[in-house]
Order: structure tokens, then C-alpha cells, then sequence
């Protein structure tokens, strides 16, 4: 069953009933003002940090579910009726219900009693404010006299101390009424220079700031005793909740239409600047009031929602393909680009899943999410390794998180994940061979942000690699410390106690247990980074490395293989974790898809070996399995993994991160049917069809489906801000499709599906256009290119000499 449509000429997906299965939600911002928005107008605002300047309320994990929004009432004035036309919070049986999300905006409207309403939310480029755009027409044979309220909850800023700190919340909360727009300046009278202000284009016929006087007493949204009679009180709020709400009469002919703007912003003041006139405690609006009635106006507005339109059109036209397969165009072409780019700017902080309150920016997720994003976003893509490099530690060791606005490493859920280090050199590596910038490596960065203590981004990198060569365990693998990537495989926590942190708790020497993914990662980047030495015309240094490389490949094959697939893990008595011994968890994905990835055991069949019993023993049709059999207690010496029930998130959840591992495995096999398939399997547009099932929106993927022995196989959950949306694009984007970065240039290599013809793709790559066209005319993965009309030999097509802008490639498959 489905619950809307996707237009993909519009770049939108269309829902066209309000009770999905969960809320579907968007991202409104792109830049330092953000917001998130569900398919019935829920969601909350926040200027850079969703934390600490949280704009406005939002109620997680209550009942019903997703309230806390931007919401518009109508009401009849003569009739009394009212109603919202997003559905909640009024929840009325409204007609014509869509909500449109597109690239960074929203529409949602419905018809109802003959009023036909539709609001456009976007936060225009280079602006701290969201508008609102509010259309309503009158479809009925008579005149209507409607009064529009739309309204907002402020959040006193920072959400946590919000959402628990009443003794003293109740009490600081203050607002300014002037010319009818409403500002917010909880705490501006001390240390705070900003504010916020909700605004309205038409002249008001009344306003609110207290919550209580727009609800009344034991009221909720669905019913503002306020809207139910039709008349806004013009309350001050002193203390307690300040709102924002705004009453607007209309007087509609029939076929009549009317737009009301709103804005919903924040601004800051230079710090002695704050006061007008100085010395009183009234704010400076002087600063505010040009960017007010700029937007406000219906043409800025509409100009400043086209300029966003170009925006993504320019970010998008970055590489577009055309396949045989309307998922594969959809995801890569729009979806896909468009949540990496969402994931890079939010990284893992407000989703649905996030509150927006936990977690800073992790250190491996960071790196990896540069694999999706760093051809849309190059500068800022240098910009956040620089920072992610800055918080490395003299040791190599890094940081598991940092603080975006402080920028500070921090180890408040942990330290000691031992692959940290080495994703840096996945992030960098993607980054060079994007954009062939080489000055980065020279780039002075210090480490842990201590002054003086810079060297140059290449030391940086050497000090991650060898930070794994210094802590090996028993077998030469990489000792696994808190934990690898898989943050819940934890082999020396051994906690007892309820409650107490799986991420932060260590009770042994980290000196036994070892990690195969680990040795499997710094195969991979040990070769990327030989190539980088390489291009610096370090050549011993790249020697160097190869052998350490050649020297853990067969330390692998050795100590971490288990007769059919790669073992997972040594645990810290030294036993076998992902092995036919093993009672539970024989087989993990991570292990297979990683060393298949790196091309451990390509020559010796193991890697066919292992990606079979991968099939065999993980992939299900909803996707592949972390591992199997689940653990069905909880074990002391693993940790986390085994407090999930079985099926769920890590003990034995179809963890969709992972499984692009798989899929260019595959491809590196050369198995373009095999790799396809798993792509589509956990590919969200494929599965549009049993969203019941799956729940979560139909055009982002989500972190995880629940695998083959959880009660709900097939549900998915934590969508959006996951690692799996730039795993996937990389995978199919460079691996299936096979349009692929390197130092020297783009490289051509599909292994697609046998019955595809061939496909089309432009990829603007380094300043230059390649208009790319592959045919298929035997079933093989052998290409031989054209390019510009002669033949090159082998399938990297360095960039042109004569600085031609367009190239064209045409490749046979044969
Ligand atoms: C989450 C974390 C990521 C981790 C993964 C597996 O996605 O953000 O860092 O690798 O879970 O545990
Ligand atoms: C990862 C895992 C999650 C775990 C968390 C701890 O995100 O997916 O299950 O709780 O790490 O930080």
C-alpha cells in the first residue's frame, strides 16, 4: 500500500494521506538556519545547533505522535467552524489533502468545506528565517468571511534545559509586541544578543504570545479555545510558555484567492548594539526590520523560493543518470544526492529518531558521509575534514565526536573506537579524488586543537594508519578497543550494571580482543593511502605500506577466515565471535562485506566464498542481516550487540549501512545481477509499494529494517541522518554504474545488471562535463571507451589537456 506518488519531474514526493504510518518528514535550510517539518506540518526550527538554539517547541515520542508545528487554522466566521489544513492538529476530515516534499521546502494543503488552503514552507538561501506562504481560495458559489490564525511554540533555546528545567523556565520567558510582529527574547536581557520574531504580511486582527490564553486552560492544539471563538486575545506573556500566533480576516468572493506571508526568524545583534534606545531593555530592531519587510513581500518570497529551485538544480545537475531502472534514476539523481546532502548538514543531530539534544558529530560518521556529498559540497567538504583533523589526537587516535559550534572533540558517549582513525583516510582520499585539490594535504592542522601543535594534513594520515600497526592484538589483527563500526560490538565493556553506558564503560585491558573489520578497513585505505604517497612522489613510503597492507591481507586470510567466510571478531578470552563454533552470531555481514570491499581473498576465491554464505546465511528480501543467528540473551563479553532484541538494530537487524558493503563486493566480482538486486532490496523507492510494512518515508532510507527474526521484518526505522545514504549512492553511483573518482581521473567501470542495455549519465567532474553513454553488447563487465571518438586505452579518462569544458565517453560492454 501506498500513501502518495512520487512526481519526479518536480523533484517531490507526493502524500496524499495525512496518517502515514509515521510522520514523513523534510528538512527545511541548508546552511546555518534548519528546520525539519513532517507531512502535517510538524516539526521544529533551529539556528545551527539543534540543541542550544532551538527556535521552537517540539514533543517527541508523545501521544498523538508529532505535535509541536507550524500550524494554520482556518475558521468560518460564520458558520464557527474551524479546521487545520495540514490535518493536525485538528485532525478534521479534510478533502484533497497533499503534502509535496521538495528539494529544502514543503507545500501542504487540503480542501474543506469549500476552502481551499495551501501552505509553501522554505528557508531562503542566505537567510536565518523560514517563510510561510499561505494560499487559500474560496471554491464555494458564495462569499466566506475566514479568519486565518497560524501559530508557533517558542522553545526557551537550549532544548534540554527546556524541556526539563521548569522552576526556572516558568519564570524567564518574554516577548515584544511591535507593529504586529511577535519577538521572542527569552534571556536577551543577559548574555544572549539573539532573539526571534514571527511575523505577518497582512495587518492583524489580533495576536497571542501566552500559550494558555490561545488554548485555554487544559486545552491542547486541536482545539485553541482562542480559534474556537474567533477571536485572538492580544496576550503579553510573562513567564510561563510564549507562543506566537496571528489572526488574519479574510473576506473571499467566490473563486477569490489571498496570500498571507509568514516569517519565522532569527536574528542577532552586535553585543552593544543589543538596546533601543540604548540603555532600555527594549530590542534594536533597526538591525531587523530591512530583512522583515523584504520577505514579507509575496515577490520576494516567490524569488527567493526560485533561487532555492536553482540552487538544487545546480547541485543536482552535478550527475544525473538514465538506466533502465526508475528506483536507481530517482534515488541517485534526487533522492539519494538530496539525503546525503541533508546528512552532511545535519549530520546525525534532529530526525524523527534524533532529538536534536544527544549527539555531536561523529568522527567515522562524518568521513563517511563525505563519500555521498563531496562532489555537491567540495569547499565544505574541506572545510569539515580540516575541522574533523583538528580534533585528531597527537596519538592518531581520535575524538568520537566533536561540537559544531565549538568544534571541540568531546568523549561524551566515548572514546577508544579504534577504527576511528582510519576513516579520516577514507574522507580524505574521496576528497582528493574529487577534486584533485593536493594543497589540502599540506594544509597545517593542529591536533586536538592544541595551538602549536600543527603538522601538516598528510602527517595527520600517516598517524591514523599507524595508530592501527600500534595496537595489534595476539593474531596481528586490530585490536578492536571500545569498539569498531559496529558501535555495539563491545569486546572489553563487560557491564553488569542497569543503565550504565555500553559507549562510555570499559572493565578490561583492550589488550586480547581483536577486530577482522578493522584489519578488512585498513586494507582498503592502506592502498588509498599509498596512492596518495604515491601522488606526492613518495614512493618508498608507498612501498612501506603496501607491505603492511600485503602483511594484514594475509593475517586475515590466516587468522580470519573460518573455512567459509571472514570471522568477525576475537573476543578478550580470544574466542572465535562470527565463526561456524560459535552457538550464535556465526556469520556477520561487516567482516564479509568489508574484506570483499578491500579485495582480501579476491585471488584465492575466498572472497567468492565468503559473499556467498552471505547470501546464503544473511540476505533476506528486505535486505542483508547484520549477522546470524541473533543473540537471544544478553552477553556479558559482547555488549551492546546483544541488548537489542533479536532482529532489531545491530543484534541481527537488516542495518542498511552495511549492506553497500555487499553490494560493491559484488561488483567487485564482477556480479552486476547480484550487486543490483541487494541495491533494490533496501532501496526505499522500490519499496514504496508496502510502506504499511515498511513505515518509514518511501524516498530516504532509513538506518535500519527489521531482519528475518524480528516480529516485524520488513519495518524500518531511523530515517534519514544514517551513513546509509552515502554508502549507497557510492555504491551504485561508483561501483554499479561504475562512474568512479580517482587521483588520475574519472574512471569507467560498470558492472551493471546483464539485461540492462546500457545507460546515460552526465557527471560534471572537476569543472568539466561528461556526457557519458555505455552499451552493452555481450553480457561481460569488459568496457572499451570512446572518448570524444577515439579509443582509449584502459577506462580512466583523464581530464582534457586542451581545457575543453565537455567530453563525451561512450563505453561497450562487452
Ligand atoms: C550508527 C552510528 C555509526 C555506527 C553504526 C553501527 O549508524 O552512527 O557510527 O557505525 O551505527 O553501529
Ligand atoms: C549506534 C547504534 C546504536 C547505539 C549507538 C550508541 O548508533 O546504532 O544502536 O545505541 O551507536 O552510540
Amino acid at each position: 500500500m501506498k500513501f502518495g506518488y512520487f512526481d519526479d519531474r518536480n523533484r517531490e514526493y507526493v502524500i496524499t494521506q495525512p496518517d502515514t504510518p509515521l510522520p514523513w518528514i523534510n528538512y527545511l535550510g541548508c546552511q546555518e538556519y534548519y528546520g525539519i517539518i513532517s507531512n502535517t506540518a510538524g516539526g521544529y526550527s533551529f539556528y545551527r545547533d539543534a540543541r542550544l538554539r532551538r527556535l521552537t517547541r517540539y514533543r517527541y515520542n508523545n501521544a498523538p505522535m508529532d505535535l509541536g508545528g507550524r500550524y494554520i487554522y482556518l475558521r468560518d466566521d460564520e458558520s464557527h467552524q474551524f479546521w487545520s489544513p495540514s490535518w493536525q492538529p485538528t485532525r478534521h476530515d479534510i478533502e484533497n489533502y497533499s503534502c509535496r516534499h521538495g528539494m529544502g521546502y514543503t507545500v501542504i494543503g487540503s480542501t474543506y468545506s469549500g476552502i481551499e488552503a495551501h501552505t509553501r514552507y522554505f528557508v531562503p538561501l542566505d537567510e536565518n528565517l523560514e517563510i510561510w506562504q499561505v494560499t487559500v481560495t474560496n471554491r464555494r458559489a458564495t462569499r466566506a468571511r475566514i479568519s486565518t490564525f497560524a501559530s508557533i511554540e517558542f522553545c526557551l533555546w537550549d532544548a534540554q534545559d527546556d524541556a526539563t528545567n521548569f522552576q526556572r523556565n516558568f519564570n524567564v520567558g518574554e516577548v515584544e509586541v511591535e507593529e504586529g510582529v511577535i519577538y521572542h527574547k527569552t534571556e536577551y536581557r543577559e548574555r544572549r544578543n539573539h532573539f526571534a520574531y514571527f511575523a505577518c504580511s497582512v495587518p492583524n486582527a489580533g495576536f497571542d504570545t501566552q500559550r494558555e490564553a490561545f488554548l485555554g486552560r487544559y486545552r491542547g492544539w486541536d482545539s485553541p479555545a482562542a480559534v474556537e471563538a474567533g477571536q485572538l486575545t492580544n496576550s503579553i506573556a510573562h513567564g510561563w510558555s510564549p507562543i506566537g500566533a496571528h489572526q488574519v480576516k479574510l473576506d473571499l468572493a467566490p473563486g477569490e484567492t489571498r496570500q498571507i506571508v509568514l516569517l519565522l526568524g532569527y536574528h542577532e545583534n552586535p553585543a552593544n548594539q543589543k538596546f533601543d534606545p540604548a540603555g532600555s531593555q527594549t530590542i534594536n530592531k533597526k538591525t531587523v526590520r530591512p530583512v522583515i519587510a523584504k520577505y514579507l513581500d509575496t515577490k520576494e518570497a516567490d524569488a527567493a523560493f526560485e533561487r532555492l529551485g536553482q540552487h538544487w538544480d545546480k547541485l543536482l545537475g552535478i550527475l544525473q543518470v538514465s538506466t533502465p531502472d526508475v528506483h536507481t534514476n530517482r534515488m541517485v539523481n534526487i533522492w539519494n544526492a538530496y539525503q546525503c546532502m541533508v546528512t552532511f548538514n545535519l549530520s546525525r543531530s534532529a530526525s524523527f529518531f534524533e532529538s536534536g539534544i544527544g549527539r555531536g558529530l561523529g568522527f567515522r560518521d562524518s568521513n563517511q558521509d563525505l563519500l555521498g556529498f563531496v562532489h555537491m559540497a567540495p569547499t565544505r567538504a574541506r572545510r569539515r575534514i580540516l575541522d574533523l583533523a583538528a580534533t585528531q589526537l597527537a596519538t592518531g587516535g581520535a575524538y568520537h565526536q566533536y561540537q559544531p559550534l565549538t568544534k571541540r572533540g568531546n568523549n561524551d558517549i566515548g572514546s577508544g573506537f579504534n577504527d576511528d582513525p582510519l576513516w579520516l583516510i577514507v574522507g580524505v582520499s574521496a576528497y582528493l579524488k574529487e577534486t584533485g585539490d593536493r594543497c589540502i594535504l599540506d594544509e597545517k592542522v593542529p591536533f586536538d586543537n592544541e595551538p602549536g601543535s600543527e603538522k601538516t594534513l598528510y602527517e595527520h594520515l600517516r598517524r591514523s594508519f599507524a595508530y592501527t600497526l600500534e595496537r595489534l592484538g595476539p593474531h596481528g589483527l586490530p585490536l578492536i578497543g571500545r569498539a569498531d563500526w559496529n558501535d555495539c560490538l563491545n569486546l572489553n565493556c563487560f557491564s553488569s550494571t542497569p543503565g550504565q553506558s555500553f559507549q562510555t564503560t570499559t572493565n578490561k585491558d583492550g589488550k586480547v580482543a581483536e577486530s577482522v573489520l578493522i584489519a578488512g578497513l585498513f586494507v582498503y585505505v592502506g592502498r588509498e593511502l599509498a596512492e596518495i604517497a604515491k601522488s606526492r612522489g613518495l614512493n618508498a613510503e608507498a612501498s612501506t605500506y603496501l607491505c603492511k597492507v600485503a602483511k594484514m591481507e594475509q593475517i586475515v586470510l590466516e587468522h580470519g577466515w573460518d573455512g567459509e567466510w571472514f570471522l568477525r571478531a576475537y573476543d578478550d578470552f580470544g574466542a572465535k565471535i562470527g565463526s561456524k563454533e560459535c552457538t550464535e552470531g556465526k556469520i556477520f555481514i561487516e567482516s564479509n562485506g568489508f574484506c570483499a570491499l578491500a579485495g582480501i581473498g579476491l585471488d584465492d576465491g575466498k572472497a567468492v566464498l565468503a559473499l556467498a554464505a552471505t547470501r546464503e546465511h544473511l540476505a533476506t528480501r528486505h535486505g542483508i542481516v547484520l549477522q546470524q543467528p541473533p543473540y537471544s540473551k544478553y552477553y556479558l563479553n559482547l555488549g551492546e550487540i546483544s541488548s537489542y532484541p533479536p532482529g532489531y538494530k545491530e543484534n541481527a537487524g537488516i542495518f542498511c549501512h552495511a549492506n553497500p558493503w555487499v553490494m560493491i563486493g559484488e561488483a567487485r566480482l564482477g556480479h552486476g545481477d547480484q550487486a543490483h538486486d541487494y541495491y533494490l532490496r533496501i532501496n526505499p523507492s522500490a519499496r514504496e509499494e508496502i510502506s504499511e510494512l515498511h513505515r518509514c518515508e518511501p524516498y530516504v532510507y532509513a538506518q535500519m529494517i527489521a531482519g528475518k527474526d524480528a516480529p516485524t521484518f520488513g519495518e524500518a526505522k531511523n530515517s534519514w541522518l544514517t551513513g546509509t545514504a552515502a554508502w549507497n549512492y557510492y555504491a551504485v553511483v561508483q561501483w554499479i554504474l561504475g562512474i568512479r573518482t580517482t587521483l588520475n581521473g574519472l574512471e569507467i567501470a560498470p558492472v551493471i545488471p546483464k539485461n540492462w542495455p546500457g545507460y546515460k549519465a552526465t557527471r560534471i567532474f572537476r569543472g568539466v562535463a561528461y556526457h557519458i553513454s555505455i552499451e552493452r553488447k555481450g553480457d561481460g563487465n569488459q568496457i572499451a571507451l570512446i572518448v570524444d571518438d577515439s579509443p582509449i586505452a584502459g577506462n580512466i579518462v583523464s581530464p582534457p589537456s586542451d581545457g575543453r569544458k565537455e567530453v563525451t565517453i561512450k563505453g561497450i560492454l562487452r
